[in-house]
């Protein structure tokens, strides 16, 4: 059966990832995207990054827009993302020099505005929290869903109200007053604050220019369904950051499960019956936060990255570095920090918009186990099933102990506790041959069947995509 078959049944389709971020998502929904009309994102905002390719195989990085704007779809910037209206109109730009014509866009009326005041707000949190800071993406995401539950955001309809904007801009100026002080009297900070007259100035500027997208995008959406049509819903992040069903306090501020789509759309919940959660063969983490399933510990793992840049750059010695750790790991004497080394090289593991280095960890059933509890998806998409080409074998953590006791499955201590579990593994038979490209099922090697089979036993879902490489066509649709 065709993918197309496939979802023939949902009118709508959730797409969430089940790791920390990074999994992915962008390719898996560039992919279903012909199946659908309009992709609609509810959450995040410009510290998401997914990449894109256009049918003629350009690659676009996109933040704000949905990933929808590579393929001609409408995009639709729903009330719970995050709006940067600066950042908006650069990616509006570099998304036209790629595709040319842009789709039809639609941007929220109520959804929360960036100002300059969101990241200073954010400098000044995370300078408090010292060593124990969060590791944001510094784009002003916390504050900006802070700010907004505390009911003092300016939101993009008031960018056609100037007196309201202005209104809101002072009040906000006037709360965070002592702590753009403290800032101010920091010996490292060396900006301009703004008063809320510039700021106001610099966002009127472009209200003429943004008036034609802004329109009530719940309304719109609640149309297109009574119209029949179909509606991709663009997940940013994943479940282990989302801010009520993640490792809190390590979690972004927006709600990246199912629910989210909801809340962020104004859409009822009987509408989004069917969800995909896209998760990495082997997850991946950046920022701070627990992760049970880690190979090295964190700063470690970054650090490698950033001293190491000639090896992540194609050609000679990144091919002598993995040929000879690869060697190493087969021996079954290499350590898990230096299987790190290996997966972060091999996976290229940066991330897209900061370039920090990514910690990897091994495949996680436990952690997978409970992202399935909250978020009850249709199908699994499984990505980088490549990375494990080559490998005799690769341990996976079929189990947590806490306490002395196995937890059972999909259950998970408190956040704070997660860092004391302890991961019980088992090693999984792996294969010989590069499945790097691979698109049909079929021919898998048999161990990687297996493999497949194995986890969908495990969890219980069925794997409905699996990607094997970066390209457009190295994705399997497992039927
Ligand atoms: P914030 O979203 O900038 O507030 O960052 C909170 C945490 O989420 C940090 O650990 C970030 O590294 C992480 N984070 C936010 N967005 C992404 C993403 O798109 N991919 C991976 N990690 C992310």
């Amino acid at each position: 059966m065709d993918l197309k078959q496939i979802l023939k049944p949902d009118q709508t389709l959730v797409v969430v990832g089940g790791n920390w971020g990074d999994e992915g998502k962008g390719k898996v929904i560039d992919l279903l995207m012909a199946n659908f009309d309009a992709t609609v994102r509810f959450s995040g905002g410009a510290n998401a990054g997914h990449t894109v390719f256009t049918p003629e195989g350009k690659k676009l990085i996109s933040s704000l827009i949905p990933c929808g704007v590579a393929q001609n779809k409408t995009c639709v910037l729903a009330r719970g993302e995050f709006f940067n209206l600066e950042l908006f109109f650069k990616e509006l730009e570099s998304s036209k020099a790629i595709v040319g014509q842009v789709p039809e866009i639609l941007i929220d009326e109520q959804a929360p505005l960036w100002t300059p005041y969101h990241r200073f707000f954010e400098m000044y949190i995370e300078a408090i929290r010292g060593s124990k800071a969060l590791g944001t993406t510094n784009k002003g995401i916390g504050p900006m869903a802070g700010i907004y539950i505390l009911r003092l955001a300016p939101v993009v309809g008031y960018l056609f109200e100037p007196e309201l904007l202005k209104t809101s801009l002072k009040a906000l100026y006037d709360t965070l007053k002592p702590c753009l002080e403290y800032l101010k009297s920091s010996q490292d900070f060396k900006e301009e604050i703004p008063d809320f007259e510039k700021v106001a100035e610099e966002l009127l500027f472009y209200s003429a220019r943004v008036k034609e997208y802004v329109t009530d995008t719940s309304l719109w959406l609640d149309s297109q369904l009574k119209e029949g049509k179909k509606l991709l819903f663009e997940g940013a992040q994943a479940v282990g950051l989302d801010a009520w069903w993640g490792t809190y306090p390590y979690v972004s501020s927006g709600i990246s499960s199912p629910v989210g789509a909801s809340l962020g759309t104004g859409l009822p919940m009987s509408v989004f019956t069917s969800t995909v959660v896209v998760a990495k063969v082997l997850p991946t983490r950046v920022g701070n936060g627990p992760m049970p399933s880690e190979m090295w510990q964190r700063q470690a793992a970054m650090d490698f990255a950033r001293d190491h840049k000639e090896l992540f750059v194609k050609g000679e010695t990144r091919n002598k570095f993995l040929s000879a750790a690869l060697e190493k790991i087969n021996s079954g004497n290499a350590s898990h920090p230096e299987m790190s080394q290996y997966f972060q090289v091999l996976g290229d593991e940066r991330g897209a918009i900061t370039g920090r280095g990514r910690s990897v960890g091994f495949l996680d059933i436990p952690w997978l186990s409970y992202v399935v509890r909250i978020t009850k998806p249709k199908y699994l998409a499984l990505t980088r099933f490549d990375m494990l080409s080559g490998l005799k074998e690769t341990p996976v953590i079929v189990g947590y102990e806490h306490d002395g006791k196995k937890l059972p499955a999909g259950s998970l201590p408190p956040s704070w506790k997660l860092k004391d579990v302890k991961p019980i593994f088992e090693n999984w038979p792996c294969w010989q041959e590069n499945i790097f490209g691979y698109n049909d099922f079929a021919k898998l090697p048999k161990p990687a069947q297996d493999f497949i089979t194995r986890i969908e036993k495990l969890l219980a879902i069925p794997i409905l995509l699996i990607g094997t490489g970066p390209g457009r066509d190295a994705m399997i649709v497992k039927s």
